[in-house]
């Protein structure tokens, strides 16, 4: 049987590294790492380091960083999915974001150029509460957050991950786009409020106006495409146009998604919310 050479762009990010794990002991299967750090360095931002990453490679799961709603995303995606079809590449698993309509722009450059294709459309990560955005402040002990009341269904990556797996492995899933989300709906003052009481810390949530919250990074000295991008998600995205569920998680994997509570219970037993790593 012919080895499947399956780049993971992202490989070392949230979703990609577990990918990467989930996929370290399937047979047939060999993994390239695809970031600015990898061995073949690829940077989205320059596009010479691209040829050199996907020679060679039959499948790839596409992630863009920072976001796929950044302005320069459809381009990069565009370029990029003409060169890896016409370098060889049969199939290609976009991570897209649910609800953020340049997203799905990406999707359909996707979509009409890849021979074979998947997009896992999913919803906020759980892990943004422990390796992203929101790990800082609740370490602080207090996190100020705008739409505070606003339901989000957050997802765990280690579900989008086996979710991806399959779609990288498994024929029966090209041509498919799957809406990926938690089974429960929570709003940030709910999902900070689990943290705390998990972890037995006080953590004082803050409802804050977008505007505010915008002035509030600036004096932090947040950079400009940092604020651009976070003021494009609470204000496209994070504003109840997700406040729904679906089972495709289920679904794909024959069992239920993760409650938050779970990812919580998981994730504090590795300390990363421990006080003492406010020291640090
Ligand atoms: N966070 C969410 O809640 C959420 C929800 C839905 C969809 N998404 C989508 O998820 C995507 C991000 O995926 P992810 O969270 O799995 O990955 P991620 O954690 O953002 O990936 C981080 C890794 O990407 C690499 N990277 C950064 N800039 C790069 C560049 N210019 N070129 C190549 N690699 C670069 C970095 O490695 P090096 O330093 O080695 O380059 C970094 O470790 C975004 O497109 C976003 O729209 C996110």
């Amino acid at each position: 049987m012919e080895t499947n050479k399956i780049l993971l762009i992202g490989g070392n990010g949230k979703t990609g590294r577990r990918v990467a794990n989930l996929l370290q002991d399937t047979s047939n299967v060999e993994v390239r790492i695809g970031s600015r750090s990898a061995n073949i360095p690829f940077d989205w931002e320059k596009p010479e380091t691209w040829t050199e990453a996907i020679k060679d490679i039959n499948t790839v799961y596409i992630t863009f960083q920072p976001d796929l709603a950044v302005p320069f995303a459809t381009e990069a995606i565009q370029k990029f999915t003409l060169l890896a079809t016409k370098l060889g590449v049969k199939k290609m698993v976009l991570l897209s974001g649910r609800g953020e309509k340049e997203a799905q722009i990406c999707e359909e450059i996707v979509k009409a150029t890849a021979q074979n294709w998947t997009i896992v459309r999913a919803s906020w990560f759980n892990q943004n509460f422990s390796e992203s955005f929101f790990l800082e402040p609740i370490l602080a002990g207090y996190v100020a957050l705008p739409r505070a009341e606003t339901l989000e269904p957050f997802t765990d990556a280690d579900d989008i991950a086996e979710v991806v797996k399959e779609a990288l492995l498994n024929e029966k899933h090209n041509e498919k786009t799957y809406d990926l989300t938690g089974p429960q709906l929570l709003t940030f003052k709910q999902a900070v409020a689990e943290i705390a009481k998990i972890t037995e810390r006080n953590i004082i949530f803050q409802a804050l106006e977008l505007e505010e919250y915008i002035a509030m990074l600036r004096e932090y000295k947040v950079s400009e495409d940092e604020i651009w991008l976070i003021n494009y998600l609470f204000s496209e995205v994070l504003d109840g146009r997700n406040s729904s569920i679906t089972n495709d998680i289920e679904q794909i994997l024959g069992r239920k998604a993760a409650t938050f509570s779970e990812y919580v219970q998981r994730t504090a037993q590795t300390g990363i919310w421990n006080e003492v790593n406010q020291l640090s």
